[in-house]
């Protein structure tokens, strides 16, 4: 049987998520994949850590983070030392997204690679700003890095056009790629004012407090330029998106699908012309007979044409504990799958 043992960098929404998805799919793991996983570090910010070689106990963590709100007093130490050092085989970057130097993530997954040790990540910044380059690294030490949850969270999308779609060439891109905006839009369709929607999306956990980043449209361009780097060979950054977001909007410009014939989403897409390929994100009318019309509330899609598909969209859960843990489930059993087939 193999033995993976796991670091988790963070331990929050996704990582907690994850740890028990890993718990409730243990014996799943054990009989159908034949993959033994113990989790060996968690270090987080806030919730403390804990480091114990012979395998932490997940439901021991998972009941003192649920009844302290952490999970020790002992607070991180030097988090990239530990990563360097530590007695694991893959790091699960779950930390914080900062999209505008993706720091400290790039430089944890830099030390895990760099000490050949896999990285499986739902963390958009390090994929944004330096894909090409922690790819390169990874090969080099011949490990893997993989991030199937920085875009749809766990409804498959990178990992679905670049492994299942192998060999397809991919012309354009285009998805609703924020649920929070997809959510804002159609209660405006209802006929509610953007500060209303907003102030109801922030109550049901779908916005942050500080809602920039996805009503301005930075989230879904981060998101565009992960896909278009990955599966259309760009080499381009998150400044180099045409954006911009929902802000402004009001309910007269957003009419009633029923009477315009149209719905109003925020659409990221990526379209190649000649050797160049071009990435907006901005509000756009659709007929409704484009599948991206009819993805409702806070859900995510992204439909990828291609040469000899034709279009092909996936649909579904683009943000949440278990959907995201997903990601990461299904990235660290596709490095076991390769660990193990010969
Ligand atoms: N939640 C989702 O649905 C979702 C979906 C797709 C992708 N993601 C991405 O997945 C990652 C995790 O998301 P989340 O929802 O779990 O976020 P979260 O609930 O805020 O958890 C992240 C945790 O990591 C901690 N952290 C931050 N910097 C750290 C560091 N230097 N060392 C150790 N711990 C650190 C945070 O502490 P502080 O609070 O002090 O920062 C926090 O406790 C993010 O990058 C996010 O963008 C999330």
């Amino acid at each position: 049987m193999q033995e993976l043992k796991l670091a988790f960098i963070g331990f929050g929404t996704v990582g907690q998520g994850f740890a028990r998805l890993l718990q409730s799919k243990e014996s799943i793991l054990i009989e159908e994949h034949d993959l033994k996983i113990e989790v060996t570090t968690i270090i987080d910010k806030v919730m403390g850590m804990v480091v114990d070689p012979g395998g932490v106990d997940l439901a021991n963590v998972l009941a003192r983070v649920e009844r302290d709100g952490k999970i020790s007093n002992e607070m991180e130490v030097d988090s990239r030392q530990m990563i360097k050092d530590g007695n694991f085989d893959v790091l699960v970057e779950v930390s914080f997204t900062d999209i505008e130097t993706a720091e400290p993530a790039i430089s944890f997954i830099k030390a895990a690679l760099q000490s050949g040790k896999h990285v499986i990540s739902t963390n958009k910044g390090p994929p944004a700003l330096a894909m090409k380059e922690l790819e390169g690294l990874a090969k080099e030490n011949g490990v893997y890095y993989r991030y199937e949850g920085t875009v749809l969270s766990g409804t498959p999308c990178l990992n679905l056009s670049s492994e299942a779609m192998r060999g397809v060439s991919i012309h354009s891109i285009r998805g609703i790629l924020n649920g929070t905006c997809n959510y804002i839009l159609e209660e405006m369709e209802q006929g509610t004012g953007y500060e209303q929607a907003l102030n109801t999306a922030q109550e049901l956990g779908y916005a942050e407090a500080d809602p920039t980043a996805d009503v301005e449209g930075f989230d879904a361009a981060t998101k565009i330029v992960i896909l278009a780097n990955k599966l259309m060979n760009a080499n381009l950054r998150v400044s180099d998106v045409d954006r911009s977001g929902i802000v402004g909007l009001t309910t007269d410009e957003i009419k009633k699908p029923d009477e315009s014939g149209f719905k109003t989403k925020l659409i990221a897409s990526a379209h190649r012309k000649n050797e160049k390929v071009n990435l907006q994100v901005g509000v756009n009318k659709l007929t409704l007979a484009d599948p991206l019309a009819n993805v409702n509330g806070v859900l995510n899609a992204a439909t990828f044409s291609t040469d000899t598909l034709g279009d092909v969209t996936v649909i579904g859960p683009g943000a949440g504990s278990k959907a995201t843990a997903q990601s990461l489930f299904s990235d660290l059993l596709a490095i076991n799958d390769k660990l193990t087939t010969y």
